[in-house]
């Protein structure tokens, strides 16, 4: 049944986790106005056909009794509230990455898409993520908005300039995916491709250790070199490398970006408190703000604070910092987050000697 109308509909492969729940989902809105629609026209042609003028007598005015029309209202509001439910199950389902999720942030831009994994790698139109593992995506744009989609996985979110979106899927079957820009971005928006690589435990192990995935047979073309015919082929010159290139883990390059813009001027990794809180056992911690309200400090949390620091002051600390919204490149951010990450699991307590404004 699913395979009957998945083709009736032609539906991409349902290669994620939640693929298949998304198109019952899709199977249900479309059957249920397609029998609404198909009982509705039934029932007109047959009034047509009942209540049609004979001779000269006077069409009678018909009125429905009381308890039809409650049964109508109470039944469309039920079938409404089914609809919703199901859906909202689904959206928390798809807004909720698991704890164990590999972090890969995705920077978006006119008209490619780049990716940074927390080991210090980067690549350009090829996301390589294994089978059977979530996957969560950090996501900004360097120009406009984009929309990351990978209709096989189902998912679909939009990749804003200034800001952090999140996104995550988990892959249920390994080959090659399409990812496409769903959001009008300017004239090669149709050209902003990218593919996702799904690989086995075992291909994505040695990818780990550097080495490039085997070449699929079913791959999605992406390069260039690989799309001679194409008139733009000039444009996406630089989308031939993945740079698979091994520089220092994120989080060591975290610490060379905090050196850079000063972060430690006012923030410790060893647990003390200084001007701002300390960045070690920070992460994932739930913050109190001045205001009463709380927050767990993850990524996008964290993110937020570097680009807006006044929108939300930790309780017992002064809005002292300033925004490094255009000055931070969204990697240079993102190596922060890696480096407040590896900061986990230290201890926090103790006041930075000298320092401390309470
Ligand atoms: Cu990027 Cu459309």
């Amino acid at each position: 049944m699913n395979e009957l109308l998945r083709d009736l509909l032609a539906l991409p492969p349902q290669a994620s986790s939640f693929a298949r729940e998304v198109d019952y989902l899709h199977y249900f809105v479309i059957s249920v106005t397609m029998l609404g629609a198909a009982a509705t026209g039934l029932t007109a042609l047959m009034f047509v056909a009942k209540y049609r003028r004979r001779r000269e007598e006077l069409t009678v005015p018909v009125s429905a009794p009381r308890w039809l029309e409650i049964t109508w209202i109470v039944g469309l509001l039920s079938l409404f509230c089914f609809w919703w439910v199901l859906g909202y199950r689904l959206y928390i389902e798809m807004q909720t990455p698991p704890a164990d999720s590999i972090d890969v942030y995705v920077t978006a831009k006119q008209w490619m898409w780049k990716f940074a994994y927390p080991d210090g790698r980067r690549s350009i139109a090829v996301l390589t993520v294994p089978v059977n593992r979530p996957v969560r995506l950090t996501m900004t744009s360097r120009d406009v908005i984009h929309s990351f989609s990978v209709p096989a996985f189902r998912i679909k979110q939009d990749v804003v300039p200034g800001t952090y979106t999140t996104a995550w899927f988990e892959a249920v079957q390994t080959g090659s995916f399409q990812i496409l820009c769903a959001e009008y971005c300017g004239v090669s928006h149709s050209n902003m491709w990218a593919r996702v690589e799904v690989l086995s435990d075992e291909d994505y192990a040695a990818w780990l250790e550097g080495h490039e995935p085997t070449q699929k047979e079913d791959r999605v073309p992406i390069t260039a070199a690989e799309r001679p015919r194409d008139p733009h082929a000039s444009q996406l010159q630089d989308r031939e490398t993945t740079e698979l290139e091994v520089p220092e883990p994120m989080d060591v390059r975290g610490r060379q970006v905090a050196v850079k813009y000063g972060c430690f001027g006012c923030h410790t990794v060893d647990g003390r408190r200084h001007i701002g809180p300390s960045f070690a056992g920070l992460f994932g911690r739930e913050v109190e703000f001045s205001d009463g309200t709380k927050a767990v400090a993850d990524a996008e949390y964290l993110t937020a604070s570097m680009m807006d620091p006044r929108e939300k002051i930790v309780a017992g600390f002064q809005p002292v910092m300033p925004s490094f919204q255009g000055q931070l490149s969204a990697a240079d951010a993102a190596a922060l987050v890696e480096l407040i990450r590896s900061l986990a699991d230290i201890e926090r307590g103790g006041v930075f000697p000298g320092g401390g404004t309470q």
